[in-house]
This record gives C-alpha cells, sequence and structure tokens, in this order.
C-alpha cells in the first residue's frame, strides 16, 4: 500500500518557480576555450572525501553517492576532484545539501567553476533569477511537462543540449521538493559502457564517424503544446558531432549519439542513419545492466557528466504531484573524435573463435 499525503499548498520554493515569457531571447555562449577542471584535480581526491563519512557505488558502471560532504564548502581544489570523479563514475549523488539554500548567486558562482553556464531556448528560468537556471516544475498548477510527454514515451536517454557546438560537461541538478510518494528518479546510464558493450569490429566501424544534432524536435514540441505561450529565446542550434567520442580527462570513449537531438548520420541515406540510430538508441534503452537510478529527496544535489553519461526522467508519480528541481549546465569542450585504435587484435581473435567453433 502506498502511503500518499496531500500536495502542500504553496511551494517551498516560490523564488524558484517558472516564469515563461514568450518574448524573452537569449544570447549564446559562443565560443571560449575550456580548460577541464578535472585536469587540475589530484587523483586521490583528498580535499572532496576527507570529510565523507560514507562514499558507495549506486551500480557497477556508473554512479557514486558520497555522505558528509557540502558541495557549498569545498575549496575550488575540492570542485576540480568533483570533475575528476565525475567523470570517472559518470555521476554523483549528495544528501542534505545546504546548495539549495545559498541563493541564486552562490549556486551560480560554483556551477561556473566547470565552465560557462548554458542558457535553454524553451526550458523556463525562476521570474526573478538569473536566465542560466532551468526550472523543473511539474505540479497541479502546471502541468506543461505533462503536456509535453503527453503523446510520447517520457523514457527517453538523453544528453542535455547536445546540438551546442561545445556542450555541457559537468551538470547540477538539485531538487527543491519531491514527490511525497516514491517516483520521479532520474536513470543515468554509462555511455562509455555502452560503447565497450558493442563488439570490436562493430566499435570500429562507428569510430570516425559523425551525426548531426538538433534542437529542432524539441522546438517544434514547445510550438505544439504550447501555440502562441510557447518559449522560444533562441533559433533552432545545430551541430555535427563524432559518433564516438573521447573524454578530455580520463580519455575514455563513449557513445554520442542520443534520442531526443542526434537526426542523422553524416553521408548516410537516410535510411541507412534511420537504421544504425535506432539500433543505436535501442542498446542504450537495454542496457539496464549499465545504469544507475537516482532517487530524490529535497536537497538531494545529482551531478552528471554529460561526455560519459545518458539519462533520462521517469514521469511515474501522480500527475499533480509537486516535483520542483533547478538545473545548472556548465558547457564543456567540443567533442573530441576517438581514433581507430592501430590493430588491437581483437577482430582477428574473433575470427579465430568462429574458426575454432568457440563462438
Ligand atoms: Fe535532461
Amino acid at each position: 500500500m502506498i502511503a500518499r499525503t496531500e500536495e502542500k499548498s504553496e511551494p517551498l520554493y516560490p523564488a524558484y518557480l517558472p516564469h515563461y515569457d514568450p518574448l524573452e531571447k537569449v544570447e549564446e555562449v559562443g565560443r571560449f576555450e575550456h580548460d577541464d577542471p578535472g585536469h587540475r584535480a589530484d587523483p586521490l581526491k583528498p580535499n572532496l572525501l576527507k570529510h565523507a563519512t560514507k562514499v558507495f557505488d549506486l551500480s557497477p558502471h556508473c554512479g557514486t553517492e558520497i555522505h558528509g560532504v557540502q558541495i557549498s564548502k569545498l575549496s575550488s581544489e575540492g570542485l576540480d576532484e568533483i570533475a575528476l570523479l565525475c567523470a570517472e563514475r559518470g555521476c554523483l549523488v549528495f544528501r542534505d545539501q545546504d546548495y539549495i539554500d545559498i541563493g541564486f548567486e552562490e549556486q551560480r558562482r560554483i556551477a561556473s567553476h566547470f565552465g560557462p553556464l548554458h542558457k535553454h531556448g524553451w526550458m523556463p528560468h525562476p521570474k526573478d533569477g538569473p536566465p542560466e537556471f532551468v526550472i523543473v516544475y511539474d505540479s497541479k498548477e502546471d502541468l506543461r511537462i505533462r503536456k509535453s510527454w503527453s503523446r510520447k514515451s517520457p523514457i527517453q536517454f538523453h544528453v542535455d543540449q547536445s546540438p551546442e557546438a561545445q556542450p555541457p560537461g559537468l551538470t547540477f541538478f538539485a531538487m527543491l521538493e519531491s514527490p511525497s510518494v516514491a517516483g520521479g528518479d532520474t536513470i543515468i546510464s554509462s555511455s562509455v559502457r555502452a560503447f565497450e558493450r558493442l563488439s570490436p569490429s562493430f566499435r570500429k566501424r562507428l569510430e570516425g564517424l559523425n551525426a548531426v544534432h538538433t534542437t529542432a524536435n524539441p522546438i517544434m514540441r514547445e510550438l505544439r503544446d504550447n501555440g502562441n505561450q510557447a518559449v522560444l529565446r533562441r533559433p533552432i542550434t545545430k551541430s555535427i558531432h563524432p559518433v564516438v567520442t573521447v573524454h578530455p580527462v580520463t580519455k575514455q570513449k563513449a557513445l554520442f549519439v542520443n534520442s531526443s537531438y542526434t537526426q542523422s548520420i553524416v553521408g548516410w541515406d537516410e535510411e541507412e542513419s534511420d537504421y544504425m540510430l535506432k539500433f543505436l538508441f535501442d542498446h542504450i534503452n537495454r542496457g539496464q545492466d549499465f545504469c544507475c537510478r537516482v532517487r530524490y529527496e529535497a536537497g538531494t544535489v545529482v551531478l552528471w557528466d554529460q561526455r560519459v553519461t545518458q539519462h533520462s526522467q521517469t514521469l511515474d508519480y501522480a500527475a499533480g504531484d509537486r516535483r520542483h528541481a533547478f538545473r545548472l549546465t556548465p558547457l564543456a569542450n567540443t567533442p573530441i573524435p576517438s581514433k581507430i585504435e592501430e590493430d588491437d587484435g581483437e577482430c582477428q581473435k574473433d575470427e579465430a573463435r568462429v574458426l575454432l567453433n568457440l563462438c
């Protein structure tokens, strides 16, 4: 039996309520030099972990939860170590964070440690808050999120804003109010493991390919759902990125196509491209053994590195139950293409296994 409590009548964080202005425009960040903080980090992470009371992995391939550490109290070196650990583990979970109460400017200052903050083209920000804040607000008085997913599965693994020329790296997601019962978790999937799980010769086929990423579909949905109240702060963004990328710090290879934004593979006929992308999206969707699932409470702050993970919402709690969060999204490097390695013998090993009837 699920215990259900009535939604509190007033939101706990009114200053963070979403503001929709159909006339507002924002400037894009533009090109910048990215010096990833992970490069500066001590591999042992002493500044991040010295006060930790508990550190445990959420799954073998993705996700680590850290207790006893307040992100707001970390030194610059501690934040550098967050960048490295998040690159290594894909996602970090911090509980009971006073980060949600330190105000717009401090929240923005800390997130900016990792790169210039993205300004979203259609998601709301607070009325009197900086445009870099993305507000996720699902409540009985604001059903825009429900509406946008009403004719589409809400389970959709994606990289936030991959059509940017320099897409996001480490990303902050801070929960202000969570549904009164279980639900509203985020599923985070390792893009490194998604690539590793493919067979050696298939991996080699993907390396060197490029794909088109565009915001066209989400913008069309915003127009369809909200008509003359649609928020369109920026024109459609489009970029070409490698299908397989390399993390600038860990050098790990990752599959970098996602079902929200990746439209086609450059140079392939439409049928070929659709066929390949559908296979890759299905491969990611099926990857339950390289995911972790994060449950929220008020004060939970989740960080994920978009260069090595994808994530999906779970819109599984009752419509009208309040879920209120904000996201800050530092931009990072231009995606680095992976190179096909010198022949590592893996393909020949496959052939030998067939000839010896080992598979
Ligand atoms: Fe997202």
